[in-house]
């Protein structure tokens, strides 16, 4: 198949791909604008490429014609959580949105594959608009924790240096490394709400402060400076304090101070 052919048929693709890891992150950033924890640690994504859709085929034993219905990671996303729990809610996300029509799903996680491997799979179709009109893709979400994730790292690039030829050892080893991974992630469940917890008045603070410093910066604009100044130390100071209470107090009355001086620039 020629070049330019290959790029019409996956030009699409790394449109998803693009489109959904935006998406993903948007999920993000609407639970930290509220304050609240996001089931979503992070999100990459990639589109398959040339010479391994090349080397799926062969492995698969399939012509190229039509390799876009055989082949359904051409677009794959991978979501990785901090918790378990947490990979069941980025599911049921996916679920209810009306941009993605689940195809199917894979529970690696209740059922781990032989290797150890443990993830949770879900086939989706999703619609991207090219010069050509709709076009509706496959695309494989990957959603596992941080450790799920390190482990089937490390097992990828062995896999990849020993083919098909693992020594007995190192598939031995990975297997007991995959029973830690599992006892890790079932210890990280339990110290969860006390990890959320902290994370939680982490992104609250965060956001009160950053709140309080637009208003400073605001109050330059309009008030006297040494006013400001004072303002600022007295932050500076609440902030040493570390009191969430304090700090949203302080920004109430700063939010009552500029109104004052915006009332006052109106007359
Ligand atoms: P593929 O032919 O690879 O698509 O297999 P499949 O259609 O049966 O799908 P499966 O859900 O088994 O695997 C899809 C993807 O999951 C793979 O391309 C890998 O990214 C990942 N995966 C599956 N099994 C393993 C494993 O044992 N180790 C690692 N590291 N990744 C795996
Ligand atoms: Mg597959």
């Amino acid at each position: 198949m020629e070049i330019q052919l290959w790029r019409e048929i996956l030009d699409p693709y790394n449109l998803a791909v693009n489109e959904l890891i935006v998406k993903f992150n948007h999920i993000i950033d609407e639970y930290k604008h509220v304050g609240a924890y996001s089931p979503i640690e992070q999100v990459t994504g990639r589109v398959k490429t040339i010479s391994s859709i090349l080397e799926k085929s062969q492995k698969k034993n399939f012509d190229l014609e039509g390799f876009e219905e055989k082949i359904d990671d051409i677009a794959g996303i991978r979501i990785i959580c901090q918790f378990v729990e947490d990979i069941y809610k980025v599911v049921d996300i996916i679920k209810r949105r009306s941009d993605m029509r689940v195809k199917s799903e894979k529970d690696y996680i209740n059922h781990k594959k032989e290797s150890g491997y443990r993830s949770y799979h879900l086939a989706v179709y999703y619609d991207v608009e090219t010069l050509k009109g709709k076009k509706e893709l496959q695309v494989e979400i990957q959603i596992r924790t941080l450790a799920m994730n390190f482990w089937a790292t490390i097992e990828h690039s062995l896999q990849y240096k020993y083919k098909q030829n693992m020594p007995e050892h190192i598939t031995e080893r990975l297997s007991s490394a995959a029973e830690a991974i599992l006892i890790l992630d079932r210890e990280m469940s339990v110290v969860r709400d006390e990890i959320m917890d902290a994370q939680n008045s982490f992104t609250i603070k965060a956001n009160i402060v950053a709140d309080i410093l637009t208003n400073i910066q605001n109050l330059y604009k309009v008030a006297n400076k040494q006013d400001v100044i004072k303002i600022q130390d007295d932050f500076f100071r609440i902030y040493q304090n570390g009191d969430h209470e304090q700090l949203m107090q302080f920004n109430k009355e700063l939010d009552i101070i500029s109104a004052r001086y915006r009332a006052q620039s109106l007359r």
